[in-house]
């Protein structure tokens, strides 16, 4: 039998200034650049083994076999590895995620990146880590920023991401403020087509995104803190507002998000520097340095709105984590 089997692990990434909107859909590039910390928490381990006995590609994910729109989503990479390697074998796909998959805490991106890795490896390609990141970006854009560790940039129109500055470059906490357990209603691939199509407020967005990005990027050089979180809930508020300008409207927030978001704009006029950021979901992410992490999660873990606090900090890019069988 043959076998070419390999491991990766993956970190999910939020970004501090979002992507939403493709400028091609058919290849899936973003139409705006952004700008994002790949976290050491939230992580997915997959596993990919190529098998000559297979008929068909087989996907488990959290001990589940996944069908539908899902397991497309996992062959279409698979496909676009095979068409590389130049060979046909059906492979075996177990994912495992650290944390609720699809909640809007960047599932794809973690889920994404490890398949590209593990999938390329164990096909016996060996690609850079910006041909991975190309191979991940064509199925979750987001995914792209994965591969690599710490401050990672996606700009528009392009192929793969790349590092702006390593995990170690700044001693920053994400802290995921839950607000609710449980799929999202709406995936983003959907939402942001909708919004490209109907919002009025999509041209503004798309055109304001760049210098956005510009000052954020350049905060994040000179550790300029109070520029990065201003940057960051800006680019946030844009992107909801861009979606909230849909017919009918494309709102993730809860009562609950709104909740977090007044009260991390309250303890920030009561001294304690930290900026909000929301994705596709209804949970609100906050950034804040180290040395105010402690204070900032007792604060939020006693709001009624908030479930659990995820504490996050820089982590490294997607790696393998073994390097059996590829006999090819
Ligand atoms: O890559 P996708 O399709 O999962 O979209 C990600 C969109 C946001 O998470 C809302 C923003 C971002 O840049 O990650």
């Amino acid at each position: 039998m043959t076998r070419h089997l390999a491991l990766a692990s993956a970190h999910s990434n939020i970004a501090l200034i979002k992507y939403w909107g493709k400028s091609d859909s058919a290849r899936n590039l973003p139409a705006v650049p952004s700008l994002s910390l790949t976290l050491d928490g939230l992580t997915t381990t997959t596993r990919v083994q190529f098998d000559a006995e297979l008929s068909a590609d087989r996907v488990q994910l959290d001990g589940a076999l996944v069908a539908g729109r899902e397991h497309a989503r996992v062959v279409a990479l698979l496909d676009r590895v095979r068409a590389l390697r130049g060979f046909e074998l059906r492979a075996r796909v177990e994912s495992t995620n650290d944390f609720p998959t699809a909640a809007g805490l960047a599932s794809s991106a973690s889920g994404f990146a490890a398949l590209a890795l593990a999938a390329s490896h164990a096909s016996g390609l060996s690609l850079s880590l910006e041909a991975v990141s190309g191979l991940a970006r064509q199925s979750s854009a987001s995914a792209a920023r994965s591969l690599f560790g710490g401050f990672a940039s996606l700009p528009a129109d392009s192929e793969h991401a790349h590092q702006v500055a390593p995990s170690t470059h700044w001693d920053l906490r994400l802290l995921v403020a839950v607000t609710e357990e449980g799929r999202k209603p709406l995936g983003s691939t959907e939402a942001m087509e909708v919004t490209k199509r109907e919002s009025p407020y999509y041209s503004a967005w798309v055109a304001h995104a760049p210098e956005l990005y510009q000052e954020a990027e350049r905060a994040i050089r000179e550790r300029r803190f109070d520029t990065l979180g201003a940057c960051m809930e800006q680019s946030t508020m844009m992107m909801h507002a861009s979606m909230w300008a849909t017919r009918p409207a494309i709102v993730f927030f809860t009562d609950a998000t709104l909740g977090v978001v007044h009260r991390v704009r309250a303890l920030r006029k009561e001294g304690l520097p930290c900026y909000f950021t929301i994705d596709a979901g209804p949970h609100v992410k906050v950034l804040v340095e180290a040395r105010h992490a402690a204070a900032l999660q007792r604060e939020l873990a006693s709001l009624v709105q908030v479930k659990r606090v995820i504490p996050c900090a820089p982590g490294p890019g997607a790696r393998l984590l073994t390097d059996e069988g590829a006999s090819c």
